[in-house]
């Protein structure tokens, strides 16, 4: 066997090669629709000690993979743990969502630095794991936010869908936010090359939060610049990585961000229109790129019929390029084992 055919369908895809099968994984494989993550959960006392548990952490990033046929794994750990990592006291409250002391003064943006390594360790470690028990042929994902995604929950102290803290501060005091863009684009370079080194074979970049700098027309100032120094800084040290970016929410935006981010793959949401995508990327970029995505989260929790012919119109959308399938975004936690099950093996059984 040459090295090619050693190589993950995941990452072939992503390198511009064919494959005869469409690979796919799940945003959020592992997790809490799974018993037996709920059941390690519990063991460990909190999210954050599982993500802090290298050997844990590394057994749940591959309960999905034993389970159903995915091509990846995405190793267990959460975008907020930089925060954590900079000393913002993170917190998980059970039915709201992550806390973290806000960032309220210009003051405590110049002080910020990364005063607790020890919380990023634990994800280099259970990359480590995975890798030696993770089979070649999946890929083994590495992950960050994106510096504006970051940005927002510690400005906001909070998760929420217009982030208005974080939006003030970036109008009263542009300097300091772009300050606080560029201390995180450290940070977020730094934590993706250690996971480089540490195994990560391809990854992705989550901006969730596209839509509030979308909506200020800061777009390209907060949301690809950012993300394409931070790729600049990985490529100086290892120029042929995958990279996948997710700017979620971006509407006409993945537009501008297919053309000039310097990505291998963009992951789209359910909302966008993937022949209009095609189209457009087709007319003004010649570059070789591969898209991600897009069931809808909730035809997946519904299942189905529906669910199939949801699949197979996806497919088909994206029958002209190489293609990952994947959600639009994460796993609902009601979500049946069934309708992954059944999702799976769509995928697998599809022929182009
Ligand atoms: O399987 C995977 O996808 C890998 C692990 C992963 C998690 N979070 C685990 C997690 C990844 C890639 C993330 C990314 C992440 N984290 C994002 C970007 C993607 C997105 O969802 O938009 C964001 C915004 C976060 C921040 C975050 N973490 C929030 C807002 C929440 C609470 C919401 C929720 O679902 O409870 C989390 C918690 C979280 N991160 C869980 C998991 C499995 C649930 C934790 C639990 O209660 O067990």
């Amino acid at each position: 066997m040459d090295n090619s055919e050693k190589k993950s369908n995941l990452v072939k895809v992503l390198t511009g090669k064919k494959t005869n099968a469409t690979p796919i994984w799940l945003m959020r494989q592992a997790g809490r629709y799974l018993p037996e993550y709920r059941e390690l959960r519990k063991g460990a006392g909190s999210f954050l000690k599982l993500c802090m548990n290298p050997k844990l952490a590394a057994e749940v990033t591959l309960q999905p993979l034993k389970r159903f046929d995915l091509d990846a794994a995405i190793i267990f750990s959460d975008i907020l743990t930089i925060p954590m990592a900079c000393n913002r006291n993170l917190r998980f409250v059970e039915n709201e969502g992550p806390k973290l002391n806000p960032i309220t003064t210009e003051k405590e943006i110049l002080e910020l630095k990364i005063t607790n390594q020890e919380y990023l360790e634990p994800v280099y470690e259970s990359l480590n794991i995975v890798r030696s028990q993770l089979n070649q042929n999946k890929a083994l994902i590495g992950f960050a936010g994106a510096p504006f995604t970051v940005a927002a929950y510690m400005i906001e102290g909070e998760g929420n869908t217009t982030f208005p803290n974080c939006v003030t501060f970036f109008k009263n005091n542009e300097n300091a936010f772009l300050l606080l863009l560029k201390k995180l684009e450290d940070f977020i370079a730094n934590h993706l090359i250690k996971q480089i080194e540490a195994g990560a074979e391809v990854i992705q970049i989550f901006e969730s939060h596209a839509k509030v700098a979308a909506d200020e027309n800061k777009f390209k100032l907060y949301c690809i610049d950012p993300v394409n120094n931070i790729i600049k800084k990985i490529r100086k040290n290892y120029p042929d990585i995958p990279i996948i970016g997710f700017p979620r929410n971006a509407d006409n935006n993945y537009l501008e961000y297919g053309k000039i981010m310097n990505v291998d793959c963009i992951s789209i949401d359910q909302n966008v229109n993937i022949k209009w995508l095609i189209k457009n990327l087709k007319v003004t970029n010649n570059r070789n790129l591969c898209l991600q995505g897009n069931l809808a989260p909730e035809i997946l929790l519904e299942g189905g019929e529906k669910m199939i012919s949801s699949i197979h119109n996806i497919l088909d959308s994206f029958s002209s390029i190489n293609h990952i399938f994947n959600l639009g975004h994460g796993v609902i936690k009601e979500t049946p084992i069934e309708n992954v099950e059944l999702l799976v093996e769509t995928i697998k059984t599809w022929k182009k």
